[in-house]
């Protein structure tokens, strides 16, 4: 038998089910990611999350994507807001990343600022969109907010990367 023939033979088809989401959520943590954290300003300071749902969606004119869970104690914030900063986290970046799950520190001690739009900019990520809200689409248990970017930025350095529910670095193929 080939590599390729024992591999399939290994594989797990199943169809998504409700009782049991765990099959799902491992065949979509094969599609490695970077990580985000998404800001914006409340009533109550500055709040963040940590997503690895970002997508481009369109360079003319520039939208991106993230998708918040219905059931987030936070999503009324970030679906309400009308501007907020896409950061990017750069590899050593894990405490940021721990900051903006639930329990984490949040913006305690943070170097951060506020953009001319009233969103908060934490200081240092590998690269950042600050976006206006441009449209928001309930799709079953979460909402996907498309953003128009005002402003980016971006400088050198290695992305955190998301694999398999495991954090790490990307490492390039020998030339
Ligand atoms: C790597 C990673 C990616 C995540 N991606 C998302 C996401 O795309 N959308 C989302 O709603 N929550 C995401 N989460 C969960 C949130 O960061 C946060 O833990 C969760 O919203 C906490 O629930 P709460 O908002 O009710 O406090 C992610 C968490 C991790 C660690």
């Amino acid at each position: 038998m080939t590599m390729a023939a024992m591999e399939r033979v290994q594989e797990q088809v199943f169809v998504p089910g409700e009782s049991d989401a765990r099959h799902l959520r491992s065949a979509l943590g094969t599609f490695t990611t970077g990580v985000a954290v998404v800001t914006v300003m409340g009533a109550d300071g500055p709040t963040g999350i940590t997503v690895n749902s970002f997508a481009s969606v369109s360079l003319t004119p520039p939208l991106v994507l993230w998708s918040i869970d219905r059931n987030s104690a936070r999503h009324g914030l970030f679906t309400g807001a009308e501007n907020s900063v896409i950061h990017i986290l750069e590899a050593d970046q894990d405490e940021v990343m721990r900051r903006f799950t639930r329990g984490g520190a949040g913006f305690a001690g943070l170097d951060w600022s506020l953009n001319s739009e009233g969103a908060p900019v934490i200081h240092n990520t590998l690269a950042r969109f600050e976006c206006a809200r441009a449209s928001l689409h309930d799709e079953g248990d979460h909402t996907i907010l498309i953003a128009r970017v005002l402003r980016a930025a971006h400088r050198e350095g290695e992305p955190l990367c998301f694999s398999r529910g495991a954090f790490g670095r990307f490492a390039r193929h020998a030339a």
